[in-house]
């Protein structure tokens, strides 16, 4: 029943982070490996007048003319053979909109010449394909009737199988025709043409197909490093320390530039482009292009990106500073500015600053009362936008992010009380970023660092170093600085860098640029620059080697277990809390680095190389895996906020919070196979599992496994089996009910012979058919899941 529960749990997660499916696929087809999401992943914000909003683009057409869009710097498809391309249209105008498939672009002057084109969509009342072949302005059209049923929006899917291009609509075939070479250029563009005074919205775009040929994505302006596996990068994997930098996407016609930030880097940070004027340059229209090809490029790259940032004082554009909003007005604009910009990304960036230097920067330390946000929004703005960014993309690591707080001070203590407020009222906040733009004679101390480090971290919180730069004196008509500054400077960065190894909550390093070619210094603080890894003809400096040989301690090369937000769940169901003795489930990454062997019983406080704490109390495991550890609360902790942490090799991860309350029932379940969640129940005395054809008679007991039992009249040691004699029994009360009628509770207490199981049997009342069961313990109520009772 352990691994059903685990699997059933995997297939849960799986499908969370995969997101709803946009389109359906033909039977024995599939997405084209990065073609399942289009829209988000199609580079859109690069291509004029195609508006990008969270999952959807939106193309207008002026009155006067067609608007045709043609995406020539994002992705297209290369097909080897058989391959469709999916979009769902809305446009409910009779004009008309078209998906438009470009093999080859225009060659000649007027815009058909040489132009192998597709387009296809609704047009008035029909479904209408044109198709130029690069001869004649004239496309060659064909309609079709719509489809009974088919109504705005129309999910289009255009096929080209064998010689035939066929064309369908919902699912129904409309059409096909001979396909008269249109793709022979094995390439595929993706644009959309709108009629005049029309306006399209797409909805989804995604291509396809067979299983097993192979179709790729290609984008085009896509620029890759060359791997050396001797980068930074290369040299922190083991130890899973993301190595980061802040970065341009001007910069990448630079095969130097390319080369040094793929290479060396396993992470980037927008230097500039995700800040508000930039992402939302007027109200209520946003530009991704930018963003969206450093994401490319780190895709490209293997690499992950973060964003940064969210809600700031600065660089907020003209018009929101300037626009007179009233207070609700300016809440309604970081509203919409979180869920589209995040919303954007969701599932691609691994973490966002959600709110960047909220804090003053002179005593007392409060909030920066100058701030646009403060002055509209007062000091709950930070917890809101928060709680915002989470709802727009629950798996992203969401961040504070700060400048001057990074060792033991005033400030970092503010930065402390900000953040300790905002876990104690549930706000969702993962991490801190501490910026580290410092110089050699004003940086704090490697232990002063490190215990800032470690006090965010008894928190449950990540800490990054989020911007870290070394500014140096420089010649100011050659940038460069004095061999002894860049010894200076590399011992900066080499205490920096070994606080962070020395703290496993320290999961980033990022410097602010890549090379000092082009960094923010010179132009910020006169007279001084020089301040990264790299010189201006991008060879490693002193600091580099410094970080080099950091990495290459023993200490660095150990595996950080790390646990996903939200990872520590009850036990085959994704409920929290949990309670003293609940059977729980960690995932993460790096949580094991060699397979465990059976436990026997009772449980012990390690399985292979890993251990588990909670609140540093030993816990009990019975599975361990690199993705999944299961292990039991220990039965001695106490109610109220605890730290989960794990230790694979003897190298703690970070803790992650979870909430012990008194009781916490949970009813195990599973789905039959027509989907319903059934409670795991056994009819007794049939002595069968209860199905939806294996029904409970009233009068006769059905006996439900569940978790969280809170507190037993005779205890059961962590680990240990319970006992058939005597038994253990709940001490708070226990009820339940079937259907909604009061059902008599025979037992409830610990099943014996199992680890943290419990059971209640429960006497069927008078209903009959497929009833739900719930049951309370105290006053914690459980799920609930369906029973068969009655006959
Ligand atoms: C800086 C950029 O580097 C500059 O290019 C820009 O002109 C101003 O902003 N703290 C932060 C960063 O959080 O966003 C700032 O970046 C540097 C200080």
């Amino acid at each position: 029943m352990a691994m059903k529960g685990n699997r059933l749990l995997l297939f849960f997660f799986a499908a969370c982070l995969a997101g709803a499916a946009p389109l359906q696929l033909r039977s024995g087809w599939v997405y084209v490996p990065g073609g399942q999401d289009l829209v988000a992943g199609g580079l859109w914000g690069c291509v004029t007048s195609v508006n990008v909003a969270a999952d959807t683009l939106s193309i207008a057409a002026s009155s006067a003319n067609y608007n045709t869009v043609i995406n020539t710097t994002g992705p297209v498809l290369k097909p080897q053979g058989d391959f469709s391309v999916l979009a769902t249209l809305s446009d409910p105008a009779t004009g008309g909109s078209f998906l438009s498939l470009v093999g080859t672009q225009a060659t000649g002057s007027a815009y058909w010449q040489g132009l192998k084109r597709l387009d296809v969509g609704r047009s008035g009342s029909v479904i209408q394909a044109n198709y130029w072949t690069g001869t004649s302005s004239s496309p060659t059209a064909q309609t079709w009737p719509i489809p009974a049923g088919v109504t705005d929006p129309v999910a289009f899917e255009v096929a080209r199988i064998g010689t035939q291009i066929e064309i369908f609509a919902n699912g129904s075939q409309v059409g096909s025709f001979a396909d008269p070479g249109l793709f022979s250029s094995g390439q595929v563009y993706f644009g959309f043409n709108v009629s005049p005074g029309d306006t399209l919205n797409v909805l989804a775009l995604a291509a396809a197909m067979p299983s097993g040929s192979g179709d790729t994505l290609f984008a085009l302006d896509l620029q890759v490093a060359t791997r050396t596996g001797t980068g930074l990068r290369d040299l922190a994997a083991p130890s899973g320390l993301l190595i980061g930098a802040a970065a341009d996407a001007p910069y990448f016609s630079d095969p130097n530039y390319v080369q040094a930030l793929g290479g060396q880097y396993n992470l980037i940070v927008p230097e500039n482009d995700l800040k508000f004027a930039e992402t939302e340059p007027a109200q209520g229209q946003y530009s991704f292009c930018a963003a969206d090809q450093l994401l490319a490029f780190a895709q490209a790259n293997g690499m992950k990106m973060r964003g940064h940032n969210l809600v700031w004082s600065q660089n907020n554009p003209p018009w929101l500073l300037n626009g007179n909003f009233t207070s609700a007005q300016a809440a309604g604009i970081m509203q919409d500015h979180i869920n589209n910009v995040v919303g954007h990304y969701k599932g691609k960036l691994v973490d966002w600053d959600v709110v960047n230097e909220a804090l003053s920067n002179s005593a007392p330390y409060g909030l920066d009362q100058t701030s646009y946000w403060y002055q509209q929004l007062g000091s709950g703005y930070i917890d809101t936008a928060f709680q915002l960014a989470h709802a727009a993309d629950p798996n992203a690591k969401l961040f504070y992010n700060d400048y001057g707080g990074e060792g033991l001070s005033a400030k970092s203590n503010a930065i402390y009380t900000l953040v300790q407020g905002m876990i104690s009222r549930g706000v969702p906040i993962n991490g801190v970023g501490l910026e580290m733009h410092v110089n050699p004679s004003d940086v704090p101390s490697e232990s002063d660092i490190s215990a800032n480090m470690a006090r965010l971290g008894k928190l449950g919180l990540e800490v990054h170093v989020s911007e870290m730069d070394v500014a140096l004196p420089v010649n100011t008509s050659t940038g460069t600085a004095s061999a002894t500054d860049l010894a200076a400077q590399a011992t900066t960065y080499q205490n920096v860098f070994a606080a962070c190894q020395a703290n496993s909550n320290c999961t980033a390093f990022l410097t602010w640029g890549v090379t000092d070619l082009h960094s923010w210094i010179p132009s910020f603080e006169p007279g001084e620059g020089a301040a990264l890894l790299l010189d201006q003809q991008y060879n490693p400096k002193p600091a580099y080697n410094a970080i080099a040989a950091e990495l290459q301690t023993a200490s660095a090369a150990a595996e950080r277990p790390v646990i996903f937000p939200g990872g520590v769940v009850i036990h085959a169901s994704a409920s929290a809390p949990v309670s003293p003795g609940t059977l729980a489930d960690i995932y993460g990454t790096n949580l094991a680095s060699a397979p465990a062997t059976t436990p026997g019983l009772p449980l012990g406080n390690g399985l292979g190389n890993v251990q588990v704490t909670v609140n540093g109390t030993p816990a009990p495991l019975y599975y361990v895996s690199p993705g999944q550890i299961d292990f039991q609360i220990p039965y001695a902790i106490a109610p109220g906020p605890a730290l989960v942490q794990v230790s694979s090799n003897g190298n703690p991860g970070i803790s992650a919070g979870i909430t012990v309350q008194q009781a916490a029932p949970s009813i195990l379940t599973w789905t039959d196979s027509a989907g319903n969640v059934r409670a795991i129940a056994q009819n007794y005395p049939a002595d069968s599992l209860n199905t939806s054809t294996n029904c409970a008679a009233p009068g006769s007991y059905v006996i439900v496994y569940l978790m969280g039992s809170g507190p037993l009249d005779n205890p059961i040691a962590s680990g240990a089996a319970a006992l058939s004699s005597p038994v253990s029994q709940e001490t708070l009360t226990a009820t339940a009910t079937i259907g909604n009628a009061s059902a008599y509770v025979g037992f409830a207490g610990m099943a014996p012979t199992f680890v943290g199981l419990m059971q209640m049997n429960i006497q069927v009342p008078a209903v009959s058919g497929e009833q739900p069961v719930q049951v309370q313990i105290g006053s914690f109520t459980s799920n609930s899941a369906l029973l068969c009772v009655g006959q």
